[in-house]
């Protein structure tokens, strides 16, 4: 990064804030994360992603007469008009299914009953139908794209479940849909990160909350935010082997190149997603008699923390437990999409909530006093 002449400039906006939340936080030096002051580790184990999305769109846990009500709005609201899944079939083939999604949750706005309502009831009533969609979006664009049928979602699975039926035709075993469901959870919502913020910046010109998550499926895509959980497992399987790992780690960082997967803006200790994301990953690879991906991964913690001091992010250990699991590379960032919806949903109900314009102000730097030449003098 070059050198930063400006003294009341943040590069990055670093250290900069951005807003006040009642969402969730992040304590670095305790490697902490809570949702509405709840542990995500809690969440992630005892609880399941429905009740951490509602706690998110909600503010508060459901009790259980509340969680069965919602899970009924979920599996009311999964199903795709069939014109979203007809226009899913005109897109390109090669495109990204993240493309895809932004696309889809577009079309979907228009389909939304409340489509012109902006007060916080309607805007709830929205967050929830979109986290509710997100499971069929993304199984019915990847089918679609791979010349496959869509799957009508089945109302008497959760969203983990149903995700993973929709996806492969077949019902997942329940440590594959705990996994996922616990993934879902800690993927779910992260404070003012780049998506949630550009989803905060499209809602507060009172733009509506669609337009906030078609600016955040945007944002996310990114291999600096959600894509690095895809680049990730490319650079795994480029390793390939064990023995690959400490050679190609220290070549890469004599090349100076960012890892994937390492670093992270907030934490300068170890991602509390990260943590309980590596246990699973290696967990998953024992119960699979597949360890290689643990045995790598582990060597490049190893040598990143001596080499760099710097630490796994959650999307590193997501990759390889995904790869384990069979779900095809190009899903994992559409995945991290299944649960942000309620993030960025929650951040934008709070921004509306409250709202003013998002504006920063800049430095110029540019030329100045230029003289207007007419176009023949040029
Ligand atoms: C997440 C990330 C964008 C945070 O960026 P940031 O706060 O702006 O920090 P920077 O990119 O400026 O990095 C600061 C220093 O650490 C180094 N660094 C940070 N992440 C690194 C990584 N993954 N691999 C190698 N070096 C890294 C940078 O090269 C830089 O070193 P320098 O000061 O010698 O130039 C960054 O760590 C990164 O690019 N990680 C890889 C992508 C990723 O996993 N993203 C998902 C995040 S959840």
């Amino acid at each position: 990064m070059s050198e930063n002449p400006y003294p009341n400039y943040s590069p990055g906006l670093q250290g900069i804030i951005g807003g006040v939340t009642k969402i969730s936080k992040i304590v670095s030096d305790t490697s902490s994360l809570t949702y509405r002051g709840i542990n995500v580790h809690e969440l992630a184990e005892n609880g399941s992603f429905e009740e951490t999305a509602f706690l998110l769109l909600h503010g508060y846990l459901p009790n259980s007469h509340q969680l069965s009500d919602f899970k009924q709005r979920m599996a009311a609201e999964s199903a795709l008009p069939d014109e979203v899944i007809s226009a899913l079939g005109l897109l390109p083939k090669h495109m990204h299914p993240m493309d895809a999604l932004k696309y889809a949750y577009s079309l979907l706005a228009g389909f939304d009953e409340d489509y012109e309502a902006m007060d916080h009831d309607a805007n709830v009533r929205k967050g929830e139908r979109i986290v509710a969609k997100g499971p069929t979006v993304v199984a019915a664009a990847y089918r679609i794209m791979n010349g496959k049928e869509a799957i009508a979602p089945d109302p008497e699975l959760s969203i983990a479940a149903n995700f993973l039926y929709m996806l492969h035709g077949e019902k997942a075993d329940d440590f594959t849909v705990k996994v996922m469901d616990a993934s879902l959870t800690l993927y779910a919502e992260h404070t003012f990160n780049a998506s949630a913020f550009a989803c905060r910046v499209t809602v507060a010109t009172l733009s509506d909350i669609y337009s906030g998550i078609v600016t955040g499926i945007g944002t996310l895509k990114g291999p600096l935010h959600g894509g690095a959980n895809e680049k990730a497992m490319e650079m795994l399987l480029e390793i390939g082997d064990p023995d690959n790992a400490e050679e190609w780690i220290r070549s890469a960082l004599a090349q100076k190149k960012k890892i994937m997967g390492f670093g992270h803006r907030e934490y300068k200790k170890r991602d509390s997603r990260a943590i309980y994301l590596t246990k699973i990953g290696k967990e998953i690879g024992e119960r699979k008699g597949e360890t290689k991906w643990g045995e790598i991964a582990s060597t490049l913690e190893r040598v990143m923390e001596t080499e760099k001091n710097i630490h796994p992010n959650v999307d590193f250990p997501a990759a390889y437990a995904y790869y384990l699991l069979g779900i095809p590379i190009e899903l994992y960032t559409p995945i991290f999409v299944i649960a942000r919806n309620s993030g960025w949903a929650a951040h934008a109900i709070e921004q509306l909530d409250n709202n003013r314009l998002i504006r920063p102000t800049c430095i110029y730097d540019g030329a100045e006093g230029v003289e207007w030449k007419p176009i023949d003098q040029r």
